[in-house]
């Protein structure tokens, strides 16, 4: 999968796809990830990438002829074109999971107060939101959208099956995990994990996965795949 990052900060995003998963991934080549600078697209004598808006406003805008010859030059067939924007759609592990179909993303990062609409009408395929908080610019928000999506890309986890284990993707919380030493200054690991009896040990995970969600996160369990049996646990668990 190739993501193409437009930004005017290409400093903010270099490290971030080097490290961990992400730089791992990229290696093998399974990810390719390139940062374009939008400066480098500006047509104006000194790079300018910002101006006034019209009617008057606080702040600047971004220009659109430095996002769209940007734009053009990473284009490809088929490639689906996002704006981080706090007004887009709430990035959710759905969308996430939608977004990594694609052979190729192009992500724009805005800056100043936005970026002139006509880039939005008419070369944006979807805006997306990483919450409903306004961040100071979109480059954050593209990793966080580069790292959910690269999950579930096959191959760039161990196995791709750890992206569909994970929080969220049965609509539940996880169960608490541990480690070595099974006593730790009298911190002991529960007795259940350490018996080797595979079916208790299970059963015993999914209680905690219910019991996390209830406790931490009620509203999951409203939209969460639950077996009959779940829900007696829950029941159980309400009785407490
Ligand atoms: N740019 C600024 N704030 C943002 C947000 N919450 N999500 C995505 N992009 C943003």
């Amino acid at each position: 999968m190739k993501i193409s990052i437009l930004t005017i900060f290409p400093e903010m995003i270099q490290p971030m796809v080097e490290c961990s998963i992400l730089g791992r991934a990229v290696k093998k080549g399974i990810l390719e990830i390139e940062i374009v600078n939008i400066r480098d697209f500006s047509d104006s004598k000194h790079k300018n990438t910002d101006d006034y808006p019209f009617g008057g406003g606080v702040g600047m805008l971004m220009m659109p002829q430095p996002i769209f010859s940007a734009l053009e030059s990473v284009k490809t067939n088929g490639c689906v074109s996002i704006y981080m924007s706090p007004q887009g759609q709430t990035l959710t592990p759905e969308i996430a999971k939608e977004l990594s179909t694609n052979e190729h993303l192009v992500i724009l990062c805005g800056h100043y107060e936005g970026v002139d609409q006509r880039v939005l009408d008419n070369a944006i395929d979807r805006e997306i939101s990483i919450g409903d908080y306004v961040l100071t610019g979109g480059e954050l928000a593209a990793l966080v959208v580069v790292d959910a999506v690269s999950r579930f890309v096959d191959g760039v986890l161990g196995s791709v099956d750890s992206a569909y284990e994970d929080s969220f993707s049965d609509g539940l919380l996880e169960a608490p995990q541990y480690t070595r030493p099974a006593d730790y200054n009298g911190l002991k690991v529960p007795e259940v994990l350490l018996s080797g009896n595979h079916a208790k040990i299970t059963l015993w995970q999914r209680e905690m996965q219910l019991r996390t969600t209830l406790k931490k996160r009620p509203d999951l369990l409203k939209t969460a795949q639950l077996s009959d049996e779940d829900v007696k646990i829950l029941e159980k668990i309400k009785k407490e």
